[in-house]
């Protein structure tokens, strides 16, 4: 029921992070915001921090930086799914069109996202262990397991923003790098946000006897 709960939650509040240029209006008037606004400091976009995770601003869900990491990836894993989606049926498109060299970049692009799902999922598993985790050593194991998907994430998403170089291109070219910029930028919030967390977390497990 809780994981149900925070999946749509989760959903709920992906839909405000898709543009970083979009008026967060409800973060403007939320009252409680004052725990994620501090830790979306951290981020290197802390206004797309805000704006996908202030929804939880009066809500007692996020109590602690494990579940603001927990949100935040979770939040990725959805923005990346949801480009995978969207660069599926794109390709599909360009695959009966005749647009032969444009489908190949839309393909690499995609298997780089689709890579990035697999490695945010995997990453959603490990944090979950690392959660339960007391010993120092294996505390130091998860957290360099988690760091390294959320980074070979962030690289794939990043490989293929390097397909789209420029500014002056087509709108299925722009919506597409938009929406994978959006994948990457959310991705390197969450990875901070977990950086702080793993920081805390190991120091407490070392100040143990
Ligand atoms: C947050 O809670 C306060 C009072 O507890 C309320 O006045 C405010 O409207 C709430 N904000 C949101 C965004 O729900
Ligand atoms: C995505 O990855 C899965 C394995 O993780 C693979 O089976 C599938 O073919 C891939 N799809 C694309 C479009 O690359």
């Amino acid at each position: 029921m809780a994981q149900l709960s925070l999946y749509l939650l989760v959903i709920m509040v992906s839909l405000f992070c898709n543009s970083s240029l979009a008026e967060p209006a409800f973060a403007r008037h939320s009252q409680s915001n004052g725990y994620i606004k501090d830790s979306c400091r951290i981020t290197r976009y802390p206004s797309l921090c805000l704006q996908c995770l202030s929804s939880y601003g009066n809500s007692t869900t996020i109590q602690s930086p494990e579940q603001l990491a927990q949100v935040a990836l979770s939040v990725s894993l959805y923005r990346a799914q949801y480009t995978r989606a969207y660069m599926l049926k794109v390709a599909k498109e360009l695959e009966s069109s005749k647009a032969k060299g444009y489908y190949q970049t839309v393909k690499d692009c995609l298997a780089e996202i689709n890579d990035s799902v697999d490695q945010l999922s995997q990453s959603i598993r490990e944090l979950r262990r690392l959660g339960q985790e007391t010993v120092a050593n294996d505390i130091f194991w998860h957290i360099s397991n988690v760091e390294t998907w959320v980074s070979a994430a962030l690289t794939d998403a990043s490989t293929c923003l390097d397909e789209f170089p420029g500014h002056n291109m087509g709108k299925l070219k722009a919506t597409i790098k938009g929406k994978v910029l959006n994948v990457a930028q959310v991705t390197s919030n969450a990875l901070a946000l977990f950086h702080r967390y793993a920081a805390a977390k190991y120091r407490a497990a070392n100040r143990k006897p």
